[in-house]
């Protein structure tokens, strides 16, 4: 691997990613497409300095469903890896509105997909095309079941059926183009930069605040939660040996029901507060924040569990996750709690307005 594409490198997992490439192959040459939407944030980059050549970083902001860009791209800079993680990525923001799903999910990466064909047309001898996928493609679980490669696709929510389209695809450019792809599969993630409308972010700053902490339905949906670091490192393990027409699916294996979670998280925060004065006095909410959980209205569709068998990439690429989630909780909260100007900036404005009304009429159960 020399020089990589990474698309929606501005956002949670793109820019995890991405620094954890710097550090460990400061020889990679890596360039950057993302079109900076509402979720992704170049502060999230803000310690790369763009430079020219080999182990060099190029910035783009562009759409990947913008073929003469793309196209462009991989004639002036000759990727041997891509990696695609842009995408729309929220659960309710495709119920609310599916389109811009579909357009970047499935219209995005197969304009990548078209790209790569065009431009490793001589072969794709040492290069590779690597999905970012989720595990949500395989719908909801019963008790004991774990989906692994081989399991039937029943996605449940727009976004699920985005990636799934999105996945065929890249699965059909290899069977029929002979293109060099792999997909990944991975669980729930969580850590640092993750944009404040998903779960854990969200309750760890509702938290923070004193502010009501919505959980929808009876709270008892199980996830596998998944550290970031641990994703990105699977990532690059697929980068650097995943074989071409091959899946691997991404999990820890740590199960959670959401009450429990988001009880630990109360809990995590009134220790970190409990300890520090300053913080006492931002925050002064009397009291355990157990107290501000809301049950409130389902999500439609929602799925009540996923869990990821992991087996194939343990056993063939010899991953293995290294944060234990209670202590990955920990650093998370602690992230939160020290970079409050990074979060203050992105819960003000666009994110406001989807606050309010995706969670207006969500009245309490
Ligand atoms: P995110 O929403 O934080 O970031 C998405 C990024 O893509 C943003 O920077 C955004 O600006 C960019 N983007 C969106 N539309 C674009 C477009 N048309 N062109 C270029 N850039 C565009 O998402 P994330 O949580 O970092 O997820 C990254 C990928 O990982 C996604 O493909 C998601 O489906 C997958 N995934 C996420 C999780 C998770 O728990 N977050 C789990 C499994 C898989
Ligand atoms: P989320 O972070 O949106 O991830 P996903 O839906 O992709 O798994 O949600 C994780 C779980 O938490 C899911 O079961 C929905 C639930 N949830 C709440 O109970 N309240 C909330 O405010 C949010 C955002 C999610």
């Amino acid at each position: 691997m020399r020089k990589i594409l990474v698309t929606g490198g501005a956002g949670f997992i793109g820019s995890n990613f991405i620094r954890m490439l710097r550090a460990k192959r400061p020889d990679v040459r890596v360039t950057v497409l993302d079109k900076l939407t509402y979720a992704g944030n170049p502060e999230n980059l803000a310690e790369l300095v763009e430079s020219p050549g080999p182990g060099g970083y190029r910035f783009v902001k562009g759409d990947i469903c913008d073929e003469a860009l793309v196209d462009g791209l991989f004639a002036e800079e000759d990727f041997d890896r891509v990696v695609n993680f842009a995408a729309e990525s929220h659960v309710d923001r495709s119920i609310l509105g599916p389109r811009a799903f579909v357009e970047t999910n499935v219209t995005g990466t197969f304009t990548l997909l078209e790209a790569a064909r065009r431009h490793w047309r001589s072969g794709g001898e040492g290069r590779l095309f690597v999905h970012i996928s989720t595990d949500e493609v395989y719908g909801s679980l019963a008790a004991g079941e774990r989906s692994n490669e081989d399991s039937p696709y029943r996605p449940n929510s727009p976004y699920a059926a985005s990636k799934a389209a999105s996945d065929h695809l890249t699965r059909s450019y290899h069977r029929t183009y002979g293109l060099p792809v792999v997909i990944s599969h991975c669980s729930n993630n969580y850590g640092p930069y993750q944009f404040p409308e998903k779960l854990i972010p969200l309750m760890i700053i509702n938290a923070l605040q004193g502010r009501e902490l919505p959980v929808y339905g009876d709270g008892r949906n199980v996830r596998d939660w998944l550290h970031v670091a641990d994703h990105c490192e699977a990532v690059e393990l697929v980068c650097e040996r995943g074989e071409a027409g091959r899946t691997y699916d991404i999990g820890s294996g740590r199960e959670m029901e959401n009450i429990e979670l988001v009880r630990l998280l109360c809990d995590l925060v009134d220790e970190a507060v409990a300890a520090c004065g300053e913080l006492r006095r931002l925050h002064p909410f009397d009291g355990p924040r157990r107290r501000l959980i809301r049950f409130v209205a389902d999500r439609p569709g929602h799925d009540r569990r996923y869990a990821t068998d992991s087996s194939r990439i343990r056993d063939e690429l010899g991953w293995t996750p290294r944060t234990e989630l209670e202590e990955g909780l920990r650093r998370t909260v602690a992230w939160y709690i020290d970079n409050r100007r990074w979060w203050e900036r992105v819960v003000s404005g666009e994110y406001r307005r989807y606050y309010e009304l995706q969670y207006a009429s969500r009245t309490n159960a």
